[in-house]
């Protein structure tokens, strides 16, 4: 694996996400202190280029990059020349030109970060492509599973929703069966992928056979430790999946009733944004057992971390 760049979780050994979870922690305290700056990216710059909509990673990432004594610029595709058709390459080549160290990426088609690795000197960072993956919300919720439970193996853990069109699923799959935890898929069948089988085999060859699928929501979070509910991606659904929202929340809603069927100490997560009452209803979003904020507040951690380890991966190799 190329580590100057951050593409997806499947290149990650065990020892990377261990490491990375280590450094996190040391963020973690750092966020802790009243002047919230460390000098280690003090000369770089670092590009925020989203083609799609974002709150928590876009600004996570702008905050982490400054936290760290970065510059930050900040393109959208509405008041850049992507709007008169400039391509993403000449784009990127555009901003590179202009010193960026680390360009950091959402697109809505899948692939489009590992396209520009192999084109620019500067790191990239996945930032979410298409239904494709999004590392660094998988190593957020790693970090959040982690702090809670002061480990990852062997806990139960349920993915709830539209997996079919979801990358926060795809690389939240490959982080945890990683980690050794065991893993329940549930959603309705027009929502799995419909190659599932060779997805799986591909992940069990990685090292796990502890994930199943499921389509009964009480069955699927039975004696979990982890709930993760998952957003309905209608931006990226051709055609309408279910017969309609009400009848998917009837089914897929992640409710007070649906959680006595989980463990005590369960903990909830939802990678948001959150359509409460269709995946998740609100008294579930904003309870004890709800993690949500910390899932925000350690995003902050986990991408200052990423941003420092790409940073000393590419020393000497670009420009
Ligand atoms: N979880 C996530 O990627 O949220 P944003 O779309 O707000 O960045």
């Amino acid at each position: 694996m190329d580590k100057r760049h951050v593409l997806d979780l499947d290149t990650y050994s065990k020892k990377d996400i261990e490491s990375l979870l280590e450094n996190t922690v040391e963020m973690k305290k750092l966020l802790q202190l009243d002047t919230k700056k460390i000098p280690s990216l003090n000369g770089k710059t670092v590009v925020n280029i989203f083609l799609e909509a974002s709150t928590r990673t876009r600004v996570s990432f702008e905050r982490a990059a400054k936290i760290l004594s970065a510059d930050v610029i900040n393109v959208s595709g509405s008041g850049s020349s992507i709007e008169k058709g400039e391509s993403l390459y000449n784009t990127a080549l555009t901003l590179q030109a202009m010193n960026a160290d680390i360009i950091i990426v959402r697109h809505p088609h899948a692939g489009a970060p590992y396209f520009l690795s192999r084109h620019l000197d500067a790191s990239v960072i996945n930032a979410g492509d298409g239904s494709h993956a999004h590392p660094t919300q998988a190593m957020l919720d790693l970090y959040t599973v982690y702090e809670k439970f002061g480990k990852i193996q062997n806990l139960k853990i349920a993915i709830i929703g539209d997996i079919l069109h979801s990358r926060v699923a795809r690389s939240n799959i490959w982080g945890f069966v990683k980690l050794g935890a065991q893993l329940v898929l549930c959603g309705p069948k027009t929502l799995l992928p419909k190659k599932f089988e060779s997805n799986l085999q591909q992940i069990y060859q990685a090292g796990s056979k502890n994930i199943r699928v499921e389509n009964d929501l009480r069955a699927a979070v039975k004696g979990v430790d982890v709930v993760m509910a998952l957003r309905l991606q209608k931006e990226r659904q051709k055609h309408w999946s279910v017969p309609s929202i009400r009848e998917y929340a009837n089914l897929f809603c992640v409710t007070p009733e649906i959680m006595k069927h989980a463990k005590k100490s369960c903990i909830v997560m939802h990678p948001g944004p959150m359509n409460e009452g269709v995946e998740i209803e609100t008294s579930v979003a904003h309870s004890k057992q709800s993690v949500v904020e910390d899932q925000v507040t350690n995003g902050l951690a986990v991408r200052m971390a990423v941003l420092q380890n790409v940073t000393l991966n590419n020393i000497g190799k670009n420009k």
